[in-house]
């Protein structure tokens, strides 16, 4: 492996480390938000030992999600110093604004919350709440806004082998970052109604404080329902906007080759490893790929074929995540759909099977968000900055292979023990159950 290579395989490792701590808390606040209002605003005691047990759980889970944000940052300057560069006018402001505005609101709204509970008044408290809600999900906003504009680059000019920034409003307009947005947030909450839903349904197998945890179960139900739905409604309009700006990402997606109208839609198919045509394709829905790509019938989708070689993302890895994801995203409507209905007929105790199903169904949603960042980012490959610069004129001239081996080999061990810290402390006290 080349330095470009192994500086690829650091960021995505510790880019997807961070996704793994990140998306539960965009979630979880809301939720907890809403528990905590039920008990100040709405006057129900009950929800007092509800908002604190998932207030916990989401406290736990930011603490480590920062400390996996900051490094990605360095890493601009480190292994990536010329991209740092070509980029750095443009991404100052989005990033600059995301730490003042989105996390350090979070984090002084956060310590109010922790310090709070016998100094201010109950409703303040909520209030918090709903601002570390806030906030936490506005810090995504700019961190998208800055990604959208590398896979759609507005408002710049170039100068000096540099993008300048020459119209602020047309990134903070950008549709690309806000389709991103829309669609990780509601991951982010798809995560964290799952999360609820999972950890309620073990409480409940062992008929632990079942009122408190079918109130929360069925506020994640309802919650992680609403959410799949949002998703899967963004997830189709990202897919005519990838089509539109991005049209090789689509062609990977849908393993398309051949450039066609009224494309048809091809469900069974697997990409060739060494990234030339299909080894099979059966199943074949007329129409389908043009209604997809372009919500018209008769539209002309751009196959592989017309994308020089030297132009084309990896195929196959992008293929399958996109499959998979889709596939995730229509199961969690089903599972979530079912528990939202078994919790209002009050029937989820004559169902252990499914309580049982939900508890392993935690992981599903942080794989499933794993593999839509693997649709967007090696969907965008060879460019680090869609159409202007490749990913490999990015990477900084002066590092060694020694010196990647080494920070790459130091943040896998460390986030790996970070992980496994997090994965213990969230079950230590997600088994803990309610204080009474
Ligand atoms: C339900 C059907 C779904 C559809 C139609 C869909 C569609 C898409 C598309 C087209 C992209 C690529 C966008 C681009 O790069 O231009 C994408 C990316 C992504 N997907 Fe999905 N998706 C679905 C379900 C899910 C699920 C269930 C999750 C996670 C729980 C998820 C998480 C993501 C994430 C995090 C990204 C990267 C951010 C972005 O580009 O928006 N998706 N999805």
């Amino acid at each position: 492996m080349d330095t470009l290579a192994l500086s690829r395989l650091q960021f995505a490792v510790t880019a997807m480390f961070h996704f793994l701590f990140v998306p539960l808390t965009l979630g979880l606040g809301w939720l907890t938000a809403w528990f905590e209002s039920r008990y100040a605003f709405g006057g129900d005691e009950k929800y007092l030992p509800i908002a604190r047990f998932w207030g916990k759980l989401f406290l736990i889970n930011f603490a480590l999600g920062v400390t996996t944000g900051i490094t990605m940052e360095f890493q601009f300057g480190m292994n990536w110093a010329e991209y740092a560069k070509y980029v750095g006018d443009i991404f100052g402001a989005p990033l600059a604004i995301e730490a003042l505005a989105a996390f350090f609101l979070e984090s002084t709204f956060i310590g109010v919350w922790v310090f709070g509970w016998d100094r201010i008044s109950k409703k303040a408290h909520a209030g918090a709440m709903w601002v570390v809600a806030f906030a936490t999900n506005m810090s995504a906003l700019w961190i998208l806004l800055a990604n959208g504009w590398m896979q759609r680059p507005v408002g710049y000019i170039l100068r000096n082998g540099r993008a300048e920034m020459v119209d602020f409003l047309a990134l903070l307009t950008n549709p690309y970052g806000w389709l991103e947005f829309f669609h990780t947030v509601f991951a982010g909450w798809v995560i964290a109604g799952f999360f609820v839903m999972g950890v309620s349904a073990w409480h409940l197998l062992r008929r632990n404080q079942e009122e408190a945890f079918k109130k929360s179960f069925g506020a994640g139900a309802v919650f992680a329902l609403a959410s799949s739905l949002l998703l899967a409604w963004v997830g189709d309009l990202s897919g005519v906007n990838a089509a539109k700006n991005q049209p090789a990402k689509l062609a990977a997606m849908e393993a398309h080759w051949v450039t066609q109208k009224s494309a048809p839609m091809t469900l069974l198919a697997l990409p060739r490893l060494n990234g030339e045509g299909n080894y099979f394709e059966a199943l074949k829905v007329p129409y389908g790929l043009s209604l997809l790509a372009f919500h018209s019938p008769s539209a002309e989708v751009t196959g592989l074929n017309d994308i020089a070689p030297q132009d084309r993302p990896p195929v196959l890895p992008v293929f399958l995540s996109f499959r998979a994801m889709v596939a995730l995203g229509g199961l969690f409507i089903l599972l979530s759909a079912a528990g939202a209905w078994l919790w209002r007929k009050d029937r989820l105790a004559e169902f252990p099977l499914y309580l049982k199903l939900m508890v392993f169904a935690i992981p599903l949603p942080y794989i499933a968000i794993q593999l839509g960042w693997l649709v967007t980012e090696l969907g965008r490959q060879p460019w680090a900055v869609y159409g202007l610069m490749r990913t490999a004129e990015g990477v900084s001239r002066t590092l060694t292979l020694r010196q990647v081996w080494s920070s790459l080999g130091g943040f896998v061990l460390f986030y790996s023990a970070l992980g496994v810290v997090d994965v213990w402390l969230l079950a230590k006290y997600a088994r803990k159950g309610m204080e009474a």
